[in-house]
């Protein structure tokens, strides 16, 4: 088992400061767009406040004096070329995607930029695989979707368990959550997506995602100690079902989710996250339990922190910052955390928020 050292980690990520690079956050005085900016902020890059609604904006720049602010709209190709004029990156934090994705993509691909998001709507992540591989080549430029908690964390966990495996017959992600307050931007979001499959679920078996009825089962998940065993909903399909299959030779890839939690986004007066420490950050613990099987053999990945919004900043900024400085596997087209990364790599890399375990 290696488990990733937070005062090494801590040295690496000084040591590679943002030398003043230009960053667009769409979304920038949304919930995880604020997170994103302060990363950013921390990691010696410039970001650019952007968003649609101009007094929000406004609002939010009075608290980063300094920084430009620049209102853009999704349905607004001007605005947005405005808004990327001059950056080396953006990244998107607004959603739901389905509104906001295919319009910020598209002004990357115009300004020659890399583009990256927090999308964890499944149809969304889908639809800028299927839509964008090809113009992002032909762009010359790397379009990186679910690049957070969701979608983002899962794949890289198993991408690192996976080890030198090239296929595995199972990947199993177990989501540990302690509550989860969501915030408008997650509601909505589930909304569209539940629209999108006309109220069905989905499921990623045989190698590809089908729709169903079933009723989602409730089992017990061996969660590592000091969570322990936790009941979750079985088949609480996420993000990571688009991403991981994306480049993991694996047919089934089931995720889980922790009953507290789940009954918490459902709740009908479920309330949004509550800042508790000076970074934001509310109560909300995680641990997200990777398992990939192939014929006897298990390997594992476990991740561990604080809020499921928060820990999504390190995440697409690590992202970022790797892209800017040439260290992925491929420079055009479309890809996951997982294939883009190396994924050890970037797990030892992400601030000492995080506790990695990999044992493969
Ligand atoms: N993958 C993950 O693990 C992960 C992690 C964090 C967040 N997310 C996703 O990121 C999104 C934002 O979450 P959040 O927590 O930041 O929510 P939030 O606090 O409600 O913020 C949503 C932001 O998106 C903006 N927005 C919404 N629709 C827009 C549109 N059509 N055009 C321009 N801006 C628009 C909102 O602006 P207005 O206030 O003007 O509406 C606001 O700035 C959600 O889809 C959420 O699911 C995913």
């Amino acid at each position: 088992m290696v488990v990733v050292d937070q005062e090494q980690r801590t040295e690496d990520a000084g040591a590679e400061m943002g030398s003043g690079q230009t960053v667009v956050v769409f979304g920038a005085y949304g919930h995880t767009g604020r997170f994103v900016v302060a990363e950013l902020l921390e990691r010696g890059y410039v970001p650019v406040l952007v968003g649609r609604d101009a007094d929000r904006l406004r609002a939010f720049a009075r608290t980063r004096p300094g920084l430009e602010a620049r209102q853009a709209s999704a349905d607004d190709a001007r605005s947005l070329d405005r808004a990327l004029t001059g950056a080396e990156a953006v990244i998107n934090c607004a959603g739901p995607f389905d509104a906001t994705g295919g319009p910020v993509i598209e002004a990357a691909l115009r300004a020659g930029i890399p583009y990256v998001d927090v999308a964890a709507e499944i149809e969304a992540n889908l639809d800028t695989f299927a839509h964008y591989a090809d113009r992002a080549r032909e762009a010359g430029t790397l379009v990186l979707p679910a690049m957070a908690f969701y979608g983002g964390l899962g794949d890289l966990l198993a991408t690192a368990a996976m080890g030198d495996w090239t296929t595995a017959e199972e990947v199993h992600i177990a989501y540990g959550l302690s509550s989860w307050h969501p915030t408008a931007g997650t509601l909505a979001s589930g909304t569209v997506s539940s629209r999108r499959r006309g109220g069905r679920r989905l499921r990623y078996t045989g190698g590809r995602l089908r729709h169903h009825d079933d009723a989602l089962p409730t089992l017990e998940w061996p969660f590592p100690a000091p969570l322990g065993p936790q009941p979750v909903i079985g088949e609480f399909t996420m993000a990571d079902v688009v991403t991981v299959p994306s480049h993991l030779a694996v047919p089934e890839v089931r995720t889980y989710m922790s009953a507290v939690a789940a009954a918490d986004l459902a709740a009908p007066d479920a309330t949004t996250p509550t800042p508790v420490d000076d970074r934001g950050r509310s109560a909300q613990t995680f641990v997200v339990d990777v398992r990939v099987r192939s014929g006897d053999a298990e390997r594992r990945a476990v991740a561990s922190g604080q809020d499921i919004y928060a820990v999504s900043a390190p995440l697409a900024v690590e992202a970022v910052a790797r892209i800017l400085t040439g260290r992925t596997h491929r420079t055009t087209g479309v890809a996951s955390a997982g294939a883009l990364f190396d994924a050890p790599d970037f797990l030892r890399a992400l601030p000492a928020q995080l506790k990695v375990e990999i044992s493969s």
